[in-house]
């Protein structure tokens, strides 16, 4: 057991203000390539309040945007090339990751973080956008490959980048719907990984202080867009990043999404989606298989609490009332994640555990899982001594302190 030193306090992550990230990614530009960018835009990372692993079978999510963004400063060339400079990746801290490419000649299956910036390009490419060569500089205060979107961020950002310097007329809601698709698009085609549309469609179509209730029984996803107001009620929603997912978390989630095909299969279903009415838990308890049965339940429940906490979001009874509820239900969904889908860890289970027993509402894993960030509903005034104890308790079992954001 690592015993952790007395004066060594919780880390905080603060996010950078627009300006600051802008001011920083505008200085790496010019400090990487001549002269001035042409535009400077920013994405944020998203924060599942609840509903994981629903989106890639037709269900519901309700998420959020973190207030740490992914900073990107853009300028155009004549001619095709891509420079990029990133001031952070998950293989480099520091300034000095760079990539080089053409736009003719961007192919998919590119590994890495550059395949983020390329794979958007590729994609907006391949819907016929005007886009040209462009010098890139990224920077970003969001922890990266820890479940809240870190990728989408990126590709987001960039998106947002050749709309700015390539005039796409893409800053409008039909827009920012269709930047999502060319997202999602470069994740599946270009960098070949089978994700939902979770993370694009809420990266790109929720601001702060906004919950997006996302209904992928439609395509593109359906938008409400709910007021959290978890604020004006003296509460926060506390993220504990535990640190990078496991190795091969993107095989397991592949496997994860091709049960979920396979369960609809079995039931004679187009997908999941049909199985949003009351008969679905019954009709998912006959299935006999035992690992089908068990993830397809999942899908089902999670998408049944993501509706009960938008009643409880947009209700008029007691608030104390409905914020104990929408606790419940995050807790019941860290289960289903836990026990049915099989995608937390030791770890995850820990901080949530360890979240409650110090006074918070309700946590739950956030993301893909496999390791990652716990979210926590928690009174404001008692962030300090959650905080302490969830890393005094994590660093006593040996494990690596935890970082906390704030939302
Ligand atoms: C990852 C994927 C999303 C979604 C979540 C789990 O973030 O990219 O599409 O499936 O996991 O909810």
């Amino acid at each position: 057991m690592t015993a952790r030193a007395p004066d060594d306090a919780p880390r905080r992550l603060e996010p950078w203000s627009l300006d600051e990230g802008a001011d920083r990614v505008r200085a790496l530009f010019a400090q990487s390539f001549e002269g001035e960018p042409e535009a400077s835009v920013s994405a944020p990372g998203r924060l599942t309040i609840v509903g994981d692993h629903t989106d890639y079978s037709g269900g519901l999510t309700l998420a959020t945007v973190t207030p740490h963004r992914t900073f990107v400063a853009a300028r155009r060339r004549d001619d095709q090339a891509i420079r990029v400079v990133a001031a952070r990746s998950e293989q480099v801290d520091g300034p000095g990751a760079r990539w080089e490419g053409a736009l003719g000649a961007l192919e998919p299956g590119y590994e890495g973080w550059p395949s983020r910036v390329a794979g958007v390009l590729w994609a907006l490419a391949e819907r016929g956008y005007p886009i040209g060569g462009m010098d890139i500089a990224i920077d970003s205060c969001l922890p990266l490959g820890t479940g809240l979107g870190s990728s989408v961020a990126l590709s987001a950002a960039v998106g947002r980048a050749a709309d700015a310097v390539w005039g796409l007329a893409l800053d409008t809601e039909a827009g920012a719907v269709e930047l999502a698709e060319a997202c999602w698009e470069a994740e599946n085609t270009y960098v070949g990984f089978p994700c939902g549309r979770l993370d694009q469609h809420t990266v790109l179509r929720c601001e702060e202080g906004e919950a997006a209730l996302l209904d992928f029984s439609e395509m593109p996803p359906h938008i409400t867009r709910y007021p959290l107001y978890f604020h004006e009620y003296g509460l926060s929603l506390l993220l504990i990043d535990t640190g990078p997912r496991r190795d091969g978390w993107r095989d397991a989630y592949a496997r994860r999404s091709r049960a979920a095909v396979r369960a609809a299969d079995v039931l004679g279903l187009p997908s999941l989606r049909e199985l949003k009415r009351d008969e679905a838990l019954a009709r998912v308890a006959a299935l006999e298989d035992n690992a089908t049965r068990i993830r397809a339940r999942h899908i089902v429940s999670e998408s049944m609490r993501v509706q009960a906490t938008v009643a409880e979001l947009s209700g008029l009874g007691p608030a104390h009332d409905r914020f104990t509820e929408i606790g419940t239900l995050m807790l019941a969904s860290h289960q289903s994640l836990t026990a049915d889908y099989r995608v937390s860890t030791p770890l995850l289970d820990l901080a949530v555990d360890t979240a409650f027993a110090a006074g918070a509402l309700g946590a739950r894993m956030a993301g893909a899982g496999f390791g990652g960030c716990v979210v926590a509903l928690v009174r404001t005034n008692a962030i300090a001594q959650i905080a302490d104890q969830v890393d005094a308790v994590l660093v006593s079992q040996g494990y690596p302190q935890p970082t906390f954001l704030e939302v």
